[in-house]
């Protein structure tokens, strides 16, 4: 979709009759008007009080409507536009372009084109815009949307195509010309690193592991990196213990994760920003089949400790954990991972928000805020001592799940997994690095409020590239 500003009246570009001109109302109706020749769409923004949240909703709903009336091209002015107050030109303009690319993308890659067409946007203008920095967030918002929807793409994809080889294609095909550096581990290199974790979880697939890692370098030579870190299973059955009906039908969609990661740094490398970034995305396969792991099996992780498989679906914190230990190397300066991790961040949460969970008081603050300037809505579990003991092994230094079995507590849990390999007693901070952590399977596919296309919702990756940009 193009997205173009002009500093001219609206009637100056409406005037021809492929562009239907948006007229705002205050009523709650929305309606196609078909004047004389001239058709118009009356665009009813209701009487509510128009907050940031409600704002991304009404730009969605604008080009869903659009597209329901198989109009192309819409022009509206600006200043007719009811924004939230409090934001910057430079918010709005991203604002605005961002949730128009999300509300117009589709997953069509298998579905035969009608003869009339797909009902796509193809141009908005927008009229009477003077302001340079608005122009800027436009320009932001574009490259952001983009690469949400390239993300969309990859999740929706299904598991007989996202394979971890092709997860580690395209994320090198998608960072060409960006200056960023792809290498991909396959199992021979990771066993050389004894990523026994990565590799145990995915022993029961045909598919080979990849690990990818991004690199762009575009800040000081001494400064650490931020690394990001993506799940990238994609397909998780449950393995051995394997998914009951209703469970497993969407878990092609278990990549998010990762796909969020990739997306995010080539979005931060489209918008140049002056840092150093490393996206690291462990991709496996979660199989059942005569070579899987067994519930029971015990796994020599990566930073040594073992990990006591008590559940084979609860892979995905297991190879996150080789993850994080090797984001060592890079002495980041910030650690975060982005993981369709637990049904029950669901059961919490909804479908509304993703669920974080850090140990670090600054990051509480900075993901609360960035998640609502974001519209990728945080919410905080705790990380609390207290829950420590649901991570220890009968016979391993580390369960994947409670040896009680227990299903309380299933979100804050695999955080305190994941902590265990963040931890370090020896350091004054006791931990390795800044870290957080981001449940997203509450936000991994789009609800109906959402006006977003049916599948992936592109989370949290408007949320990551604001935390790339201010951290
Ligand atoms: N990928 C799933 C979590 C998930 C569920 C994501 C629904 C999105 C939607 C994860 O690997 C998983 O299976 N988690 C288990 C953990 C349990 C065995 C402790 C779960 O949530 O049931
Ligand atoms: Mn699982
Ligand atoms: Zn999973």
């Amino acid at each position: 979709m193009r997205i173009i500003t002009k500093n001219v009246s609206l009637k100056s570009v409406a005037g021809s009759k492929n562009i239907t001109p948006v007229l705002f109302t205050k009523s709650d109706q929305t309606e196609f008007v078909q004047g004389k020749g001239q058709k118009s769409l009356s665009f009813g923004m209701g009487k509510k009080k128009i907050t940031r949240r409600t704002f991304i909703i009404l730009l969605r709903r604008l080009v869903v409507c659009a597209k329901q009336h198989k109009i192309q091209k819409i022009a509206f002015a600006l200043s007719e536009l009811s924004a939230p107050k409090g934001l910057s030109q430079f918010e709005l303009g991203s604002i605005i372009a961002e949730n128009f690319e999300m509300a117009n993308f589709e997953f069509r890659k298998f579905k035969a084109r009608p003869e009339e067409g797909w009902n796509e946007m193809q141009e908005v203008i927008i009229a009477e815009t003077a302001n340079t920095d608005f122009k800027k967030g436009i320009e932001r918002g574009c490259i952001i949307g983009e690469e949400v929807n390239k993300s969309r793409t990859l999740s929706n994809t299904p598991g007989c195509d996202m394979i971890p080889t092709l997860l580690a294609d395209k994320a090198k095909s998608a960072a060409i010309g960006t200056g960023i550096k792809v290498s991909i581990l396959g199992k021979k290199e990771m066993q050389k690193l004894k990523m026994g974790a990565v590799l145990g979880v995915a022993k029961g697939s045909e598919e080979e592991p990849k690990f990818i890692i991004l690199e762009y370098r575009k800040g000081k030579k001494i400064e650490e990196p931020i690394v990001l870190v993506g799940k990238g299973v994609t397909f998780d059955t449950g393995g051995l213990n394997l998914k009951p009906e209703q469970g497993i039908s969407d878990m092609h969609m278990d990549m998010s994760g990762g796909a969020a990661v990739i997306h995010a740094v080539i979005a931060a490398a489209k918008l140049k920003l002056k840092k150093n970034i490393v996206g690291l995305v462990p991709a496996v396969e979660n199989m059942p089949s005569g070579s899987s792991y067994r519930p029971g099996d015990i796994l020599k992780s990566m930073s040594g400790k073992t990990i006591e498989v008590l559940n084979t679906d609860a892979e995905g914190r297991v190879i996150l954990a080789d993850a994080l230990t090797y984001a060592k190397k890079y002495k980041p300066r910030l650690v975060v991972d982005v993981a369709t991790l637990t049904g029950a961040a669901l059961v919490a949460l909804g479908q509304h928000a993703c669920a974080f969970l850090t140990k670090d008081k600054k990051l509480e603050d900075l993901f609360s805020r960035l998640g609502e300037e974001s519209g990728d809505y945080m919410w905080q579990f705790p990380l609390w001592d207290e829950y420590e003991d649901s991570v220890k092994g009968n016979f391993g230094d580390v369960s994947n799940i409670p040896t009680s079995n227990s299903r309380y507590a299933g979100v804050i849990n695999s955080g305190m997994f994941l902590y265990q390999f963040v931890k370090d007693p020896q350091t004054p901070s006791e931990q390795m690095y800044p870290w957080a952590h981001i449940d997203m399977a509450p936000r991994m596919t789009a609800v109906p409020g959402d006006y977003l296309a049916k599948g992936s919702a592109g989370a949290p990756i408007r949320f990551l590239v604001k935390l790339l940009e201010e951290y």
